[in-house]
């Protein structure tokens, strides 16, 4: 059996974790973010690929080619498409892959508008407000989830 394989999506403005509002996004960078997921890939034997982009054309392409090459579960921050992108949505749907959506802020508890979410209601789960950690619990779970499943 090859492999499974993870890929974890990270949507506008996350390259600026670090300096972008620390009291509500944390003090860890992004860079440091994906690292510490692809030591945690290698010692749980499974591949990771990360990718972050500020235009959701690239992040819809992106989710696009999971069509055509082994993804077995996603781990997606969508930042502020959560709260507006059907494209997003329609092209994980498209490509029928499981995906926990994970937020850094507890959104629920924040502006009316970041309540609503394009992704909730087809992803496994979600994880908001448990800063940076919350990655590392999505993969904890992705880690089981593909090594169970039978695909
Ligand atoms: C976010 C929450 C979104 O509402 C916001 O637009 C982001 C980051 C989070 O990780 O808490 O950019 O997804």
């Amino acid at each position: 059996m090859s492999a499974k394989s993870i890929l974890v999506l990270h949507g506008p403005n996350l390259n600026l974790l670090g300096m972008r509002e620390p009291e509500l996004y944390g003090n860890t960078t992004l860079t440091s973010i994906n690292q510490n997921l692809i030591e945690a890939a290698k010692q749980a034997d499974v591949t990771i690929e990360t990718f972050q982009s500020n235009s959701e054309a690239d992040l819809v392409s992106t989710i696009q080619s999971i069509a055509t090459k082994k993804v077995d579960f996603v781990i997606i921050n969508p930042a502020a498409f959560t709260h507006t992108s059907v494209a997003m949505r329609d092209a994980l749907s498209a490509v029928k892959v499981p995906f926990i959506e994970v937020h850094l802020s507890n959104v629920f508890a924040r502006e009316a508008f970041r309540h609503h979410s394009y992704f909730t209601d087809i992803a496994v789960g979600i994880i908001s407000g448990l800063g940076a950690q919350g990655y590392t619990l999505a993969l904890e779970f992705a880690v089981k989830y593909v090594k169970q499943s039978t695909k």
